[in-house]
């Protein structure tokens, strides 16, 4: 499937499939989208409520790296480790990744190469806070004795890949959480939402990203 560049509503950039109708981030702005869902309704939240020093976070497509890199930023400046595992089927190629502005958007050019550059399948430490662990594989293969105090959900929307939204994806990602745990998406359709109610969560619709009206927080309450 051919993958091109975009340039969003913030200036930052990212990637469109033709073929299947998707972006890999919001066309309002890539950044300020992945920092409102995932950062600061996610980990930063997590953190305020639960106040732990180390986080394990699970990441369903690692994509441009653009979620990790944003966490990476907040748990150097909050002096956090955070355990960063993250599953990608179709990785961006050398090429692709070249042209990304995040590393010069946020100042991170180096950690942001060290991160596409790190090996798959094995824990790779990017800095004194962050290690990252890329699987390459399906999210229907990955199998790991890992439990996760969050997870990012951040598949295609269920319009394109409406099997990675079902109850029995929402059942393993329930198994993947440690108690008290909590999964964040962009995504708040209501059959979404029953999905996750149907494997156990807990579901709570939050004010979404400018271009978009809600998001999703669901707990595993034990
Ligand atoms: C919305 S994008 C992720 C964006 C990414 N989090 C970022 O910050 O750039 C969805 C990602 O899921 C990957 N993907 C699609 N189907 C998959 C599957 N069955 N298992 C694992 N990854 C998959 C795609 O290749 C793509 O990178």
């Amino acid at each position: 499937m051919k993958r091109h560049l975009q340039l969003t509503a913030d200036g930052s950039h990212t990637i469109q499939i033709d073929e299947l109708n998707v972006t890999y981030h919001s066309k309002h702005g890539a950044i300020q989208e992945s920092q409102h869902v995932f950062i600061d309704a996610g980990i930063s939240y997590l953190h305020q409520t639960k106040g732990l020093k180390e986080y394990q976070i699970l990441e369903m497509g690692f994509g441009t790296g653009l979620n990790a890199l944003l966490t990476s930023i907040f748990a150097d400046r909050m002096g956090i480790h955070v355990s960063y595992h993250s599953i990608e089927a179709f990785p961006l190629t050398a090429d692709e990744i070249s042209v990304l502005n995040y590393g010069t958007q946020l100042q991170q050019k180096s950690i942001f190469s060290q991160m596409h550059a790190a090996t798959w399948n094995t824990v790779m430490p990017i800095h004194s806070k962050f290690e990252l662990y890329k699987h390459h594989c399906k999210l229907n293969t990955f199998v790991t004795q890992e439990r996760f105090n969050i997870i990012y959900y951040d598949a295609f929307a269920p319009t394109a890949q409406p099997e990675l939204w079902t109850v029995e994806v929402f059942e393993k990602l329930y198994d993947l959480l440690k108690p008290e745990g909590i999964l964040v998406t962009y995504c708040s359709k209501g059959v979404v939402r029953r999905a996750m109610e149907a494997a156990g969560f807990r579901v709570t619709k939050l004010q979404g990203p400018p271009g978009k009206r809600e998001m999703v927080r669901a707990f595993r309450d034990h």
